[in-house]
């Protein structure tokens, strides 16, 4: 077998995936549809035009714009159904999905409007399919900290259903340190946390998230590698990165997937993954995003196993659960 068929059939776990990403033109204009929402494009592929992304600003400018049509439970139920159905035909057995709070909140949809619509495509996908999952609440960096103590205080009835917490939107302004109090409240109550950094911001925030925030995992950490101590930190930390080569190209976070550093946290000791981000903008989904790192990046087959086993390894699965797949 070749290595793409190789990588389209091992099973295959995803990291770092944001649920109102995977909101693909058709769908949104369905929903739209159906919701009585009028959307600034004519079309679908007017819409499919506007996806030219210069940084991650451009990109979360249309993000927000997009999710905009998610109004009701059953939009966000197949939102996801439609996603886990997509990576389920990939082989990917178990996902840990983020999902925008504050990105419906401000819109008059509440918290528990969004989490039961997901939370139920999850139950249905790993009763079917016997998939596994987390899900990850996440906040916004734009916004304040107290903005996310307010959305903790409503995900408290939830909080059997939630897993762990994230930081995402823009990164360069918004620190970590900016969210540590409401990141400590989160580890009391005995949730995992993450969060983005080093995607576009500098090796100073990676170091925040590791000592201020005390991540479990970091999500991107590309610029991690412009200073050694703070690779030599995360190798002795043992702390997974979730890469995403695709969203990288696509948000200009490097050049070409021939420079993606992927290969050399590999060589260096790091716990590197493979993930999608916000695969309907990114241009692909799991497989997509091996697919591009075995023809441009040059992955090779020990490198490609070792992906995948990170990806287990670095997931939240119990220990149990990571030997069955391992
Ligand atoms: N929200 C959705 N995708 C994101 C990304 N790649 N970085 C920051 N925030 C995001
Ligand atoms: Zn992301």
């Amino acid at each position: 077998t070749t290595l793409m068929t190789l990588a389209e059939k091992m099973p295959k776990t995803e990291l770092h995936l944001h649920i109102e990403g995977t909101f693909e033109p058709e769908q949104m204009f369905e929903l739209a549809t159906r919701n009585k929402v009028t959307l600034k494009y004519a079309s679908v592929d007017e819409l499919k035009a506007a996806y030219q992304f210069t940084n991650l600003q451009d990109f979360l400018d249309l993000y927000y714009q997009g999710m905009s049509v998610l109004l009701k439970e059953a939009d966000f139920y197949d939102l996801t159904m439609a996603y886990l159905r997509k990576v389920h035909s990939e082989n990917v057995v178990h996902v840990e999905i983020f999902f925008d709070p504050q990105g419906h909140l401000s819109r008059g949809v509440s918290f528990e409007t969004q989490i039961t619509g997901i939370y139920r495509a999850l139950q249905d996908a790993e009763q079917q399919w016997g998939m596994s999952f987390k899900l990850i609440m996440s906040f916004l960096r734009h916004l304040s900290e107290e903005s996310a103590f307010d959305t903790l205080e409503l995900a408290k009835p939830f909080l059997h259903w939630i897993d762990g917490v994230g930081l995402d939107s823009s990164e360069l302004g918004h620190p970590p340190e900016k969210f540590q109090q409401v990141f400590k409240a989160c580890q009391d109550l005995g949730l995992k946390v993450t969060a983005h950094a080093g995607e576009e911001g500098p090796p100073e925030y990676v170091w925040q998230a590791i000592d201020l925030i005390k991540v479990d995992r970091i999500d991107h950490g590309n610029r991690a590698l412009e200073d050694m101590n703070l690779v030599a930190s995360v190798k002795e930390k043992q702390l997974t990165l979730t890469v995403c080569p695709l969203s990288n190209l696509k948000l200009c976070v490097v050049e070409d997937l021939s420079d993606h550093p992927i290969k050399h946290m590999l060589a260096l000791g790091l716990k590197a993954t493979v993930n999608s981000d916000d695969p309907a903008y990114f241009g692909g989904y799991m497989n997509d995003n091996y697919r591009a790192l075995i023809k441009d990046s040059g992955i090779d087959k020990a490198e490609l196993y070792q992906l995948a086993h990170n990806g287990i390894e670095g997931s939240w699965m119990s220990n149990e659960q990571k030997a069955a797949h391992l």
